[in-house]
């Protein structure tokens, strides 16, 4: 059975990844090719010529204005994937025709939907503003994992892994040994998970970035939309410093670090990582620091979850976790994606319990 949840937005790219080159990218097992009309529009439609397959990124493929040409025989289709004119004969058949995808850009990243495209219209795509917007400052990028994207959402869900993978970089003993708060809103099918701690060491994440010295207040307040972009609103602040009564909080410093978990296939995923601040918006060398730091720690994920593919792949089918406290959120997740995907395949939805308000305090 197919792990991959159907009929949802996922990211494909970031935006400056796609122009007048052909691009080609693997989304949920589909080969998708990416590229900007004249206009500048993004469009997304298979990577495979209808004639004999022939990828239309692989070269001799090329633009000619807004039209894509196959670079075996010249079939040649227009900017909604119609094929325009073939060789030999002035007739197109009627079913020359590539699939095309409902695209969106937004907030940086080019978002597609895989599924049937008349249900792209009714469906959300999750919002992450800071990435693209005045007063923040962004680095980002993108890793290959060669593990299942479930795996992804398990290490993002639960961040106490920090202290022992990320320790030297973001991880501290006050991550692992803090409580966590989960709240689940079904009918949104958003998962929050909240850890603050009010006394913490400062990793050197943090500390290089904000100039901060001491013990710091530190706040991860994760939220994630399954099954693609996954949110963690992060607070730093010298110890005992709180946002005022009104919701302002300028003594803070503000990190938002957005993930978006894309499969590639069914063992592979495209591990898309942002990481947005309020602070030092200009400054080149907390940039540099930061795109750096993520970058490393992301690779830590990524070797470790890519052993986790190889032994979990040789495991007799039913093997069995033990899960505790730490993994609520993320069980909560795989019952949301578990949802999602029975939806996405036109299966009777599992019942799912009432939904519940997620409490303001733990935004
Ligand atoms: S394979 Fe594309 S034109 Fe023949
Ligand atoms: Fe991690």
């Amino acid at each position: 059975m197919t792990s991959i949840v159907r009929n949802q937005w996922y990211v494909a790219a970031y935006g400056r990844e796609v122009g007048r080159e052909l691009f080609s990218r693997t989304i949920c097992g589909e080969s998708i090719l990416f590229w900007r009309t004249e206009a500048g529009e993004v469009t997304a439609m298979s990577d495979r010529c209808v004639h004999r397959r022939f990828p239309l990124s692989q070269e001799p493929s090329h633009l000619v204005g807004d039209t894509v040409v196959c670079g075996y025989h010249g079939f040649t289709y227009g900017a909604d994937g119609g094929c325009v004119a073939v060789p030999g004969q002035t007739r197109v058949p009627r079913t020359a025709r590539l699939k095309s995808y409902p695209v969106v850009e937004q907030d940086s990243f080019v978002w597609v939907f895989i599924g049937d495209a008349e249900k792209a219209e009714g469906a959300a795509i999750p919002r992450a503003p800071w990435l693209a917007q005045e007063g923040w400052t962004t680095v980002s990028g993108m890793e290959p994992l060669a593990a299942r994207a479930s795996l992804l959402v398990d290490n993002l869900m639960d961040l106490s892994h920090e202290t022992y993978l990320h320790g030297g970089y973001i991880g501290t003993p006050e991550v692992a040994n803090t409580p966590i708060t989960t709240e689940v809103d079904d009918a949104a099918g958003v998962v929050y998970v909240s850890r603050h701690m009010a006394d913490a060491e400062c990793p050197p994440f943090y500390a290089k970035s904000t100039g901060i010295t001491g013990r710091i207040t530190r706040w991860q307040d994760i939220e994630f939309t399954p099954p693609c972009l996954y949110k963690l609103h992060s607070r730093i602040a010298p110890v005992g410093v709180l946002p005022n009564d009104d919701g302002t909080d300028p003594d803070a410093f503000h990190v938002e670090v957005v993930y978006a978990i894309t499969p590639e296939t069914e063992s592979t995923t495209h591990d898309f990582w942002a990481v947005a601040r309020d602070f030092a918006l200009d400054d080149e060398g907390v940039s540099d620091f930061l795109r750096e730091s993520n970058r490393t720690v992301v690779l830590q994920d990524v070797v470790a979850l890519d052993v986790l593919e190889k032994v979990l792949t040789g495991e007799p089918d039913g093997y069995q976790e033990l899960s505790i406290n730490i993994d609520t959120g993320g069980l909560a997740a795989r019952r949301i994606i578990a949802r999602l995907a029975a939806e996405g395949a036109g299966e009777q939805a599992p019942a799912t319990p009432p939904a519940r308000t997620p409490a303001a305090a733990t935004r």
